[in-house]
């Protein structure tokens, strides 16, 4: 998919966002911006700002640990302690913070989605949702299991994320990694909205 200006809803400046990403997540970014697209258009989302989250969802991640840290230390979006020793997810608040400063992003439906796209959050809102699960689902992934859960995501929204935090919490716990609260409150609200 190409992405320019006149197909662009967001306003965002495409050269600064292509720069900070770099050629590789540029790509990630616009499979990711599909997929949300797609996702938001079915649960009639606003797609200026669906947009605007996936272009930035990753826009930290280039930046090094003790860099993010720095990006982080005393914003809103201020990570707890266990986030800390997950390094791996602090490119998400620190996107946020980088989207407020660099992009003059304000609404705060799309800084969520930017800060809580790696581990979820029981309460995030749809446009979250969306990037959370398309970040998930986009073009350039590829494991078993995943056409299952992206056929699913498109038929019931629900039962699609429920699969996605299932997965990764089996991943994680494979791994002997944390299990973060926030995944683990997400994945247990989906469940029980399953049973409802
Ligand atoms: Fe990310
Ligand atoms: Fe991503």
């Amino acid at each position: 998919m190409s992405l320019n200006k006149k197909n662009s809803n967001s306003n965002l400046d495409l050269e600064k966002i292509k720069s900070l990403l770099g050629k590789e997540r540029y790509q990630h970014t616009k499979m990711v911006l599909k997929s949300a697209l797609k996702l938001a258009k079915k649960l009639g989302l606003d797609l200026t700002k669906v947009e605007t989250a996936a272009l930035l969802h990753d826009i930290a991640k280039s930046k090094r640990d003790f860099e993010l840290k720095e990006i982080i230390k005393d914003s809103r979006w201020e990570p707890d302690q266990l986030e800390l020793e997950i390094e791996p997810v602090l490119h998400a608040p620190a996107g946020a913070v980088m989207a407020e400063e660099l992009f003059g992003v304000t609404d705060l439906e799309i800084l969520e989605a930017i800060r809580f796209h790696t581990l979820g959050h029981p309460e995030m809102g749809k446009i979250a949702q969306v990037i959370y699960a398309a970040d998930f689902i986009s073009e350039d992934r590829n494991f078993d299991g995943l056409d299952g859960i992206r056929s699913e995501i498109e038929s019931n929204f629900y039962f699609g994320l429920y699969l996605i935090t299932t997965h990764i919490f089996r991943y994680q716990l494979e791994k002997n990694n944390f299990i973060h609260p926030y995944s683990n409150d997400l994945r247990n609200k989906l469940l029980k909205k399953r049973s409802d």
